[in-house]
């Protein structure tokens, strides 16, 4: 799928949101190892990744040129700065009507309004890709991800109290939300 919108940010910046393409493979997996050193939110740590530029320039080839998924990136001043993704539950006719999203940011860019320019480029790509319902899943003591989705709509379905368990801080509890598209 593909997508480009230019936004502003809170500092008066102009961020560009587009999806990825296999240009941006290395700057897209150090980004991606990045972001897994700055949070203990995500699902895997950094050194458990076994991607390499090759793979990523491969998936991200994959998802620009797929009609139900995409991977899209925002950039400030040419530097790639956050994530954001939607991908199929499944292919079967019954789980057709539902996509998942993930998004991440870069901790120096937090609180500039890219997650959530991030978060509507995702929901409008769902729904011209005609899925009904997006889904996520985010750690309870992830605030500013929870009030995030929470506003735009969001709704929680359900728990996991041992979603996750983190070196640092053990068990991760999971909230599961949905929002109807
Ligand atoms: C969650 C994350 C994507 C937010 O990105 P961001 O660019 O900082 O988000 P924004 O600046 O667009 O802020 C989005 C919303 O967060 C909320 N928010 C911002 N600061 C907050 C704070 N201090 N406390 C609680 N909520 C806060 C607000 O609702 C804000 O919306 P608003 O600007 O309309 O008020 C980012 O913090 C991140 O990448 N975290 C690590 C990875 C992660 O947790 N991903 C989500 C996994 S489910």
């Amino acid at each position: 799928m593909e997508y480009m919108r230019t936004v502003d940010l809170k500092d008066g910046r102009k961020c560009t949101l587009r999806h990825g393409t296999g240009n941006d493979g290395r700057e897209a997996l150090e980004a991606f190892i990045q972001m897994r050193e700055e949070t203990d939110y995500l699902l895997t740590y950094p050194e458990e990744n076994t991607s390499s530029v090759e793979d990523e320039i491969a998936y991200l080839e994959k998802k620009a040129g797929s009609e139900r998924e995409m991977e899209i990136v925002a950039e400030v001043d040419g530097e790639l700065v956050g994530m954001a993704g939607i991908s199929a539950v499944g292919d079967s006719f019954k789980v057709r009507h539902r996509a998942e999203l993930g998004i991440s940011v870069i901790r120096e860019f937090w609180h500039l309004g890219i997650g959530r320019a991030l978060m509507d480029a995702c929901v409008e790509c769902a729904k011209d890709a005609g899925y009904e319902q997006i889904e996520l899943s985010v750690v309870a003591d992830n605030e500013r991800a929870v009030t995030m989705y929470k506003k735009d709509g969001f709704v929680e379905f359900g728990r996991n109290p041992r979603g996750f368990k983190s070196r640092i801080s053990g068990y991760q509890e999971l909230i599961y939300m949905r929002k109807e598209l």
